[in-house]
């Protein structure tokens, strides 16, 4: 006999072969309207459910997931973020976490190139000059912007992401540095020619760009706090594809005002969707509506991954991506 399909509620619009393929395989809940849930529409779905597909505009916290029915077993992030969700909370209730790494890695990797050639090429501010109409000719000393073949690139979070930027970053000519928790095997950092900083304030200090691949979670939560981004030479650049709790973005600001920062290319902010406004008028700033990963074919790829965790998970078997709460 046929086993029940497992009840499965979506909170965001999928890709359509996503959903159709979930329409197929679950006794799904779509939310083809797309309007996020509320925290008491949330709270209510994970009373009703086996498995739950958030994302990162969920806040999946310790009171909702308190609230949540003895069906609810599952939550399949789809992302590969979890700092929405008390992963530890979760887990303490017995329902187990997944995400969706690795399909979104080129495609961060790509974005962060784009953002990290951009700002120092002042791309925004030629493009934004000529549909102006200002374009008045060529001259020597037009639009000038700094070259970034054969400047230091830090990358802080050396996991998937941050190896697939140093590896492009190479390409670009760049020289490679980076702090992690954990040193990379000595093939890996030999391959993209990396060199380690166990101090993330001396690595600070020396880069010409920063970029930033960790995880957010209480132990990154500003791990560029305002005495950090002090160290980082005026002339150097921010790029922020992670999260933006990870930066103190108030003194980001105020360092970009009094111009110890060359300039900073940002997709994610403090407190999404709101971005400090002053941000948004800074000629030397390029920032983006958290779109590092959109692109149709990893949003799709992220839907396959997160059914593949549902239906491993319903079979008994260990979804291959479980999330374990953060260790301090
Ligand atoms: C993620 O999956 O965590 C990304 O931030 C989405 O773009």
């Amino acid at each position: 006999m046929a086993r029940p399909k497992p009840t499965v509620i979506v909170t965001r619009k999928l890709p359509d072969v996503v959903e159709t393929r979930m329409m197929e395989l679950f006794d799904v809940n779509l939310n083809v309207e797309d309007k996020p849930f509320s925290g008491d529409h949330l709270a209510a779905a994970m009373q009703t459910c086996d498995v739950l597909v958030p994302t990162l505009t969920d806040h999946v916290n310790k009171a909702v997931i308190d609230r949540a029915g003895p069906r609810l077993k599952l939550i399949a992030n789809f992302g590969n973020g979890v700092d929405h969700i008390d992963v530890a909370a979760a887990r303490a209730k017995g329902i187990s976490v997944t995400n969706t790494p690795d399909v979104l890695t080129e495609d961060t990797a790509d974005m962060t190139m784009a953002l990290m050639v951009a700002v120092p090429r002042r791309l925004l501010e030629g493009a934004t000059m000529i549909r102006d109409g200002q374009f008045k000719g060529w001259s020597p000393i037009h639009m000038l912007g700094r070259r970034l073949y054969g400047k230091r690139l830090g990358i802080i979070g050396m996991g998937r992401i941050g190896t697939a930027v140093a590896r492009r970053a190479r390409g670009f000519g760049m020289a490679i540095h980076y702090h992690n928790r954990r040193r990379l095997r000595p093939e890996l950092e030999a391959e993209v020619e990396a060199t380690y900083w166990e101090s993330l304030d001396q690595m600070l200090a020396r880069m010409d760009v920063i970029s930033i691949h960790c995880p957010h979670t209480p132990a990154t939560f500003h791990l560029l706090s305002e005495r950090r981004l002090k160290l980082l030479k005026p002339t150097s650049y921010l790029i922020n594809l992670a999260r933006g709790e990870i930066v103190d973005e108030s003194a980001l600001v105020r360092m970009l005002e009094e111009e110890k920062l060359a300039g900073a290319g940002l997709d994610v902010f403090e407190n999404e969707p709101a971005v400090n406004p002053k941000l948004l008028t800074m000629k030397n700033v390029i920032v983006l509506p958290h779109m590092g990963s959109a692109t149709v074919e990893g949003r799709i790829n992220m839907g396959e991954r997160v059914i593949i965790n549902i239906r491993a998970f319903c079979d008994n078997h260990p979804p291959p991506d479980r999330v374990l709460p953060p260790t301090p």
